[in-house]
């Protein structure tokens, strides 16, 4: 049809030279003139797809045509009420007269009640005893001719006040409507050739190009969608505050080692063995292998030491030591397991191990020193760095993060699962202070978008001070907690060897609310598990904080 009609264009344009109103034209398959609505509409399409491809131009004119109403259309499918009415009666004379309860039976309310009275004033039906009765033998139904008319011209050929009579009566409105004058364009021509899309090598080699129909570039189109992998926005949120840390100068961690042990997740950390977070309601631990290997023998030594009888200055747990405690396989519970072993290994140098782990994680210690977070007015204040020769004691400071998959035995809801990720930062450098740890606190949640930042004294097994972080929501308009932090304690950093000067601070934080929040994601199973939609994870925007 399509084609049918632009050709049925282009041949009336060779015929005639120009097509004065598109109204005239008879549409392909069709018996009459395209005067309506919907054909006008048939023709613009035509129109447009020709004058793409500057076969014609063409300029629109506005009218104003008529479409029958729901009762308008019933009328010229079925007749008039009067017309209804006049049909339902017997002749006079030839049968009883019909009833009022009758016709209304027969015609319906709606038509009975308005048919009779026009049927009346035009004389077609009288009244016989207490019925009614054919008066003419025959009658002309105007009303359903006129909706005829109206359906297929837009228009009466009677002129504007028979319109008028016929839109107070409810059966036709108004209707803005558009009619076309046609000439022939600068590239037209009677055949439609198909117009060409690209450039080929083969057009080109041809010379076919010189003569082809070029279809017009269309600079509003969408381009077609590209397919390919999607971070998935957990990831996007990563990804965000991979780039503060670095940003900061901090180094990332390797955290690939989901599986620890008691050892690393817990001892090391100075958490005492008895402490509720190690049983197996809070902890997963693993059944197949479920003994690990041991941990650095000198460095277990010391760390058994300080838990049962104390040292550097502390009194320890004085509690009974389990070896099998420490050797227990578990799914680690905080990244905190992975920071420990990376400070372990940042003080090989000062345990006079230096190179022992040249194979990897090396760069953690930073060349030149300066650890301190602007914020902490230290620009500048290389602690470390200005040490004077001959007293090097092997440290190196440094500033470490991960952002990485922790595993917890919780009772799952709306907002927790057994699994999570947190993102941590740690700096080690000598002599820094809980001001620098507000300091970095500082920059890296401002990076966040959260300036406003509150602290509540806390307890951690392995930092003292220990602070809980708050910020304030500004969607829930309330205070939420977001983090822990703290001073790593001398039990934890001294058995690792570090020297007594070394300061070591730490935050944590979870990475599932900020994007909860930054998504408006309220059920977490949205976010995390099978219930994830491919879609949403296509969809879901970039990360800016
Ligand atoms: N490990 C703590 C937690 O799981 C976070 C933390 C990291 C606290 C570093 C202090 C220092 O919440």
């Amino acid at each position: 049809m399509a084609e049918a009609l632009q050709q049925l264009i282009l041949d009336t344009l060779h015929a005639h030279g120009s097509i004065k109103d598109t109204r005239t034209l008879v549409l392909p398959g069709q018996a009459e003139a395209a005067a309506s609505h919907d054909a006008q509409v048939t023709i613009l399409g035509a129109l447009n797809s020709l004058a793409s491809r500057d076969m014609i131009t063409y300029t629109t004119h506005e009218t104003f045509s008529h479409v029958l109403t729901p009762e308008g259309a019933q009328i010229a499918l079925e007749g008039s009420h009067e017309a209804r009415v006049w049909a339902a009666l017997p002749a006079k004379g030839e049968g009883d007269p019909v009833s009022p309860a009758e016709l209304k039976k027969k015609v319906g309310d709606e038509a009975a009640k308005v048919g009779q009275g026009r049927a009346f004033k035009n004389g077609w039906v009288a009244k016989e005893g207490s019925g009614l009765v054919k008066l003419a033998p025959s009658i002309q139904d105007k009303t359903q001719l006129d909706m005829r008319e109206v359906d297929s011209t837009g228009t009466l050929k009677e002129g504007e006040k028979a319109l008028a009579d016929l839109r107070k009566r409810k059966l036709i409105v108004q209707r803005k409507g558009q009619w076309f004058t046609v000439h022939k364009g600068p590239s037209f021509s009677t055949s439609i050739a198909k117009p060409e899309t690209d450039l080929t090598v083969e057009s080109l080699t041809s010379g076919a190009w010189k003569t082809a129909t070029f279809k017009k570039y269309n600079f509003e189109a969408d381009g077609i969608p590209t397919e390919g992998g999607a971070l998935h926005p957990l990831l996007k949120v990563r990804e965000e505050i991979r780039n503060i840390f670095l940003e900061m100068g901090f180094t990332e961690m390797p955290t690939s080692s989901f599986v620890e042990s008691g050892f690393w997740c817990f001892d090391s950390l100075f958490v005492p063995q008895q402490h509720p977070a190690r049983e197996v309601q809070d902890t997963f631990y693993l059944s197949d292998p479920s003994v690990s290997l041991p941990p650095p023998k000198a460095y277990y030594e010391r760390v058994s030491k300080v838990h049962e009888h104390g040292g550097y200055g502390s009194t320890g747990y004085r509690a009974p030591w389990s070896d099998a405690e420490t050797r227990k396989l578990l799914l680690r519970t905080h990244t905190t397991a992975s920071s420990a072993a990376m400070l372990y290994k940042l003080a090989a140098r000062c345990r006079g191990e230096a190179d022992s782990d040249s194979d990897d994680h090396t760069d953690l210690a930073h060349e030149h020193g300066e650890v301190h977070a602007e914020a902490s007015g230290g620009v500048g204040s290389t602690k470390s760095g200005s040490m004077h020769p001959g007293d090097d004691d092997g440290f190196r400071p440094a500033k470490l993060f991960s952002i990485d998959r922790v595993f917890r035995n919780e009772t799952m809801d709306a907002t927790h699962l057994a699994e999570f990720h947190q993102v941590e930062g740690v700096v080690a450098d000598k002599d820094i202070t809980l001001g620098d740890l507000l300091g970095f606190m500082k920059v890296f949640f401002q990076k966040l978008g959260l300036e406003n930042l509150r602290f509540k004294p806390a307890y951690n097994p392995y930092t003292e001070p220990s602070m809980e972080i708050f910020a304030f929501h500004p969607q829930l308009k309330k205070w939420v907690e977001i983090g822990n932090s703290g001073m790593f304690r001398p039990e934890m950093l001294e058995p690792m060897g570090f020297p007594k000067d070394v300061r070591v601070l730490g935050w944590g934080l979870g990475l599932e609310r900020p994007t909860m929040i930054r998504y408006g994601i309220t059920n977490i199973r949205t976010l995390v598990g099978h219930k994830v939609s491919i879609e949403g994870v296509e969809k879901s925007p970039a990360v800016r904080f």
